[in-house]
């Protein structure tokens, strides 16, 4: 989607990924096939470029350094995304900085979680994405053992009445501008987002203060580019900082339709320095996933036709060869006058669609 905005505008980028045929290659004047994660492979890959950024923040941070010390423009910055990477660098810097967050305590050994009112939250440091890296703790039993295994941290078990994300536009002469919040509706098992509602039910109180933190967050990280800021709303009035993704978000995907600017040309204008677009609504939209269910195998879609036929439903497919169960494979926007319309056609349209593996293999998949 960031090719897609890059094609628009005219911009010839180069895509770092390690598989060949990789979706991001189908928009790109080049694919360079390698690991953002090698060292080499990302220095090879961005020393022929004017700017850098990213669309997953697990990227080799020591390349990224020494690429912006060689004289790249590398947005954000190794620094962003080495405080947002380690979650709890990231919770010390944003409490630094005054912005609101739950209450969390390092754990160094499983007696220290003794010390830390129950139930809490456990999160791993580094690598946790789409839920996984965050267990419930309810109680510590006899053995001491934690649900996560590896560095970690434990915050407060907030009650949460609803989740909210703002997407923070920063240019690297500090030009922001902000959209206004939409709701993440999650899946309370798989710690998932399930829908995401636009605009969100808060009050205007709630949106301001959620747009001021967000705004807050992003500054704090002296992040470059678009950021989600995705945010607890707690006792119906106060807003805290769950956490920054340094990079377009699956929150922000409606903004392709239901937006002035979509994410992906806005992280575009703000790494190239160009003047940051509008932020205004177009239209009230819920976003869904398409998610493969099933087998591993050759992607292959199934009861499309129920999206493409609804009134304001837009489809996108992301053309990953493979489907696996949980994997994300696509996602719909319905933009609707009526968002409880648009809410109730979405989720329609989404459960008529199965994304699975054909386990006949190579076929390369089909549409149908
Ligand atoms: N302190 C907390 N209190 C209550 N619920 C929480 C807390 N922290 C996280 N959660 C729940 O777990 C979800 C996932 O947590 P978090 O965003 O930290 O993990 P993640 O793996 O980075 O997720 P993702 O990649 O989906 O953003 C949150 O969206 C929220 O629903
Ligand atoms: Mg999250």
């Amino acid at each position: 989607m960031l090719g897609q905005a890059a094609a628009r505008l005219d911009v010839p980028l180069t895509v770092l990924d390690p598989m060949p045929g990789c979706p991001a290659a189908t928009t790109a004047l080049r694919h360079e096939v390698g690991s953002f994660t090698d060292y080499d492979a990302v220095i090879a890959a961005g020393s022929r470029a004017d700017v850098v950024t990213v669309e997953i923040e697990h990227v080799d941070t020591a390349a990224l350094a020494e690429l912006a010390r060689r004289g790249v423009a590398v947005h954000p910055s190794a620094q962003t995304l080495a405080v947002v990477n380690d979650k709890l660098a990231q919770r010390r810097r944003l409490a630094e900085a005054g912005v609101p967050g739950p209450r969390f305590m390092e754990l160094s050994g499983s007696q220290d979680a003794e010390k830390f009112d129950l139930p809490a939250v456990q999160k791993l440091r580094y690598g946790g994405y789409d839920g996984r890296g965050v267990a419930l703790v309810d109680r510590i039993d006899h053995t001491g053992v934690l649900p996560l295994s590896g560095p970690s941290y434990l915050e407060e078990k907030l009650e949460v009445a609803s989740e909210l994300a703002v997407l923070v536009a920063r240019s690297g002469d500090g030009r922001v501008v902000t959209y206004p919040p939409f709701e993440m509706v999650m899946d309370p098992e798989l710690h998932l987002v399930s829908a995401v509602k636009y605009p969100a039910g808060i009050s205007s109180a709630v949106a301001l203060e959620a747009s001021r933190i967000a705004r807050a967050a992003v500054e704090a990280v002296g992040g470059v580019g678009v950021h989600a800021v995705e945010l607890f709303v707690v006792d119906d009035h106060s807003v805290l900082v769950n956490e920054i993704a340094p990079r377009p978000h699956n929150s922000g995907h409606l903004t392709i339709e239901a937006s002035e600017t979509d994410q992906f040309e806005q992280h575009l204008r703000a790494v190239l320095g160009l003047p940051l677009g509008s932020t205004r609504m177009r239209s009230p939209a819920v976003m869904r996933n398409l998610v493969g269910s099933g087998a591993e195998g050759s992607a292959c879609y199934m009861g499309t036709d129920a999206v493409l036929s609804t009134e304001g439903a837009h489809l996108h497919l992301y053309g990953k060869r493979t489907s696996r169960a949980g994997r994300k494979m696509g996602h719909i926007t319905v933009c609707r006058e009526d968002l409880e319309d648009a809410a109730a056609a979405a989720a329609r349209a989404a459960a008529a669609v199965r994304v699975t593996g054909d386990d006949a293999g190579e076929s390369g998949g089909t549409n149908g």
